[in-house]
């Protein structure tokens, strides 16, 4: 599978953004990988800051005290020197201060998926706390109403994801950087699909 040299790639930093099943984060490690960039995942940021689970974090403090800790761990992640790949949680745009530094340092790109998409990724909802016990589907149906207008306001780039393998996900994010010229399309010459990803 092909890389994209250093020199062209994109320079600030690349956010994937969208709800909950979307695959930004199997998405963000394949697309880091091949921008050879390091990944980082929000969620993860948060739970190593806080040294809880999210779980944990939402049982605790509750959903306030985890979006605190999620806009810490931007303001973090964001600071370091090198363009990073940033997969987001669902909720990162909720907060003013999380769209403007992510408007400021990013390329925001948004995963976009049909409800049916995400609610089948996302299964019984394990580890997801705005999902347990709940019904799935209701639940990011009503997320969807609430956050699709910050996604398309925050997002450069739209890519949509229903029936594509993470591998394909990532190409095609690749291909609408290099459509809007964040990547030279030679850097990409002999790129291959491998079909090697599960579904994202
Ligand atoms: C959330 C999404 C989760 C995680 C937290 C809240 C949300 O991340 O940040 O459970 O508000 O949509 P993923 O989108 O990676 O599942």
């Amino acid at each position: 599978m092909a890389t994209v040299p250093e020199s062209v790639a994109p320079v600030s930093h690349l956010a994937l953004v969208g709800l909950m099943g979307a695959g930004k984060t199997a998405v963000g490690r394949v697309l880091a990988d091949r921008l050879r960039r390091q990944h980082v995942d929000l969620d993860l940021a948060v739970t190593q800051l806080a040294g809880r689970s999210i779980g944990v974090i939402f049982h605790e403090g509750g959903e306030s005290t985890f979006r605190d800790l999620e806009a810490q761990s931007l303001v973090l992640q964001l600071a370091v020197g090198d363009p990073i790949v940033l997969s987001t949680g669902g909720g990162v745009l909720g907060r003013r201060e999380n769209r403007a530094i992510l408007a400021a340092d990013s390329t925001v790109v948004w995963l976009r998926a049909r409800l049916e998409t995400l609610a089948d990724r996302v299964g019984d909802g394990v580890g997801r706390p705005l999902l347990e016990g709940r019904n799935a589907l209701g639940v990011l149906r009503d997320l969807a109403e609430d956050r699709h207008p910050a996604y398309e306001r925050a997002a450069d780039l739209v890519v949509d994801t229903d029936g594509l393998t993470v591998v394909e996900v990532v190409d095609a994010v690749l291909e609408a950087l290099m459509d809007v010229g964040l990547i030279r399309p030679e850097a990409l010459a002999g790129s291959t699909v491998d079909g090697a990803g599960g579904r994202s």
